[in-house]
């Protein structure tokens, strides 16, 4: 059984309709990606474990939980989308570390090319989640766990907006290990690889490129 996560909250639902309108200016397409980004990584980050601390309170001691992990979650941003799901993370862990992948497809071959990678160093005692909006075809999720997985995290996990059903079966007999966490999965992707309904180019909505 894929390992496929569907967060339908409400207001993630709801949120996600009003991003989807071809009407939904930049700025708020940005407001909403960040807003869903968050309510999401609530519910991603639910297994993290914890460990209990002493603290005093104003009234008396106690032994209270913190997260456990001493190294701090990585989130790993596919460029450029990813950023808009980043920010929403940010906003909820500040102290979460960050990597960045790049990758293109080259129009002659059609394979995925990385021309940018920097994520922490030693991601062995790191929980990673990678995060882009969209997984239509998968070519690029697929492409990105690939060196993330040779840096051998203590897990690794994957967080997206939309998702096409083509795209999770490729995702699924690439990488049947990694969990990954969608708000939806749409209808089929059209001829140019785009996701329908869908809600665009996320990338030229998020930053306005178009
Ligand atoms: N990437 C997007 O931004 N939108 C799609 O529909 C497919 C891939």
């Amino acid at each position: 059984m894929p390992d496929l996560h569907l967060i339908d909250h409400p207001l993630i639902q709801h949120k996600l309709t009003l991003m989807r309108r071809a009407e939904t200016s930049t700025a708020k397409f940005r407001t909403l990606l960040k807003e869903i980004s968050l309510l999401m990584a609530y519910e991603v980050t639910r297994d993290l474990p914890l460990k209990l601390e002493t603290i005093q309170t104003p009234m008396a001691t106690m032994e209270a939980p913190v997260l456990a992990p001493e190294k701090k979650l990585v989130v790993v941003s596919i460029m450029r989308a990813g950023q808009g799901i980043l920010d929403g993370i940010l906003e909820l862990m500040p102290s979460a570390r960050v990597g960045h992948i790049g990758l293109y497809r080259d129009p002659q071959t059609l394979r995925v090319i990385e021309y940018f990678f920097k994520v922490p160093e030693d991601l062995s005692d790191r929980d990673v989640l990678v995060v882009d909006p969209m997984i239509a075809t998968g070519n690029t999720a697929v492409a990105a766990l690939y060196p993330l997985k040779q840096a051998q995290p203590r897990s690794l996990r994957f967080l997206c907006l939309l998702a096409a059903p083509e795209g999770i079966a490729h995702f699924h007999r690439e990488h049947p290990d990694v969990p990954l966490y969608a708000a939806a999965v749409d209808e089929k992707l059209d001829e140019r690889g785009y996701i329908l309904p869908g809600l665009g180019d996320a990338g030229d909505r998020l930053f306005g490129t178009k």
